[in-house]
């Protein structure tokens, strides 16, 4: 089965822009190029920061482009999300029963848990408390089969600073929790801006670059927080012994001019 990850679309009202590039722009550009090229995929996901600055009105619009994309999508929430506000403009989205923006796709055997690691009061950095907690048990204890986790903060360091200042907060917990199944294969992530993989205490983790903005990998290469490198989606096939992803620079991808031909 193919699945589509996508991450920190940051939007803005359409037409607006944020740090110097135009978010809505983006994710039209990204819709449409896997609504072209991989439109067979059982779904899609965005792992978080669906805005920039949580506008009901910039959730509504999301909704309104989501409306003629044809994979099912689900939202995940990041810091710069807004619980209520989403909930507003998505009042049937699913939630735990705490209210939570969680859920689970199960597909066959294998079992996607979607988390909610937003932190009320507002703090930069995830939160899972320890209903969220008891939730994601529940899911792991239940589960068919494999289980591939989605998130918006990684819950270890990846290296860079102010990012890793900024991870989950309960990253002890949540490794203690992990540590107890051994289902879980893989988990996604956004909240870093950038590339990464590796693996974390034996389970495999991925993330990949926002449709807007990325975070260098060294501040001082560029003179700006931000910086402007190619935003992409990923596309993740998984096999009975295999899990298979590629990144897809859409926004940057071009023809390149037939060699000169030989004399
Ligand atoms: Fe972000």
């Amino acid at each position: 089965m193919k699945f589509i990850h996508v991450t920190d679309p940051h939007l803005v009202p359409p037409g607006e822009s944020l740090w110097g590039n135009t978010p809505f722009e983006r994710l039209e550009a990204c819709l449409h190029d896997i609504k072209t090229h991989h439109s067979g995929a059982a779904f899609c996901f965005i792992s978080g920061d669906l805005t920039d600055r949580g506008e009901v009105e910039t959730y509504k619009a999301l909704k309104e482009r989501l409306s003629a994309f044809p994979l099912e999508t689900v939202l995940m929430l990041g810091n710069h999300d807004d619980r209520e506000n989403y909930f507003k403009a998505f009042p049937e989205a699913p939630r735990d029963e705490h209210g939570y923006a969680q859920q689970v796709l199960d597909k066959g055997t294998r079992r996607f848990v979607f988390l909610d690691t937003f932190s009320e009061p507002y703090n930069s950095a995830g939160w899972y408390c320890d209903d969220r907690l008891a939730w994601l048990q529940a899911q792991l204890e239940s589960a068919p089969g494999e289980v591939y986790i989605a998130m918006h903060h990684p819950p270890f360091d990846i290296g860079i600073d102010y990012m890793d200042r900024i991870k989950l907060e309960q990253h002890e917990a949540f490794a203690a929790l992990l540590a107890a199944y051994s289902n879980v294969r893989h988990i996604f992530f956004g909240h870093v801006h950038r590339t990464v993989f590796g693996s974390w205490r034996g389970i495999a983790y991925s993330a990949l670059p926002g449709l807007n903005h990325q975070v260098p990998l060294v501040r001082a290469s560029v003179g700006s927080p931000y910086s402007d490198e190619p935003p992409m989606y990923g596309v993740v096939t998984l096999k009975e012994d295999q899990v298979l992803m590629h990144y897809d620079a859409f926004w940057d991808r071009k023809d390149l001019p037939d060699p000169p031909k030989p004399k």
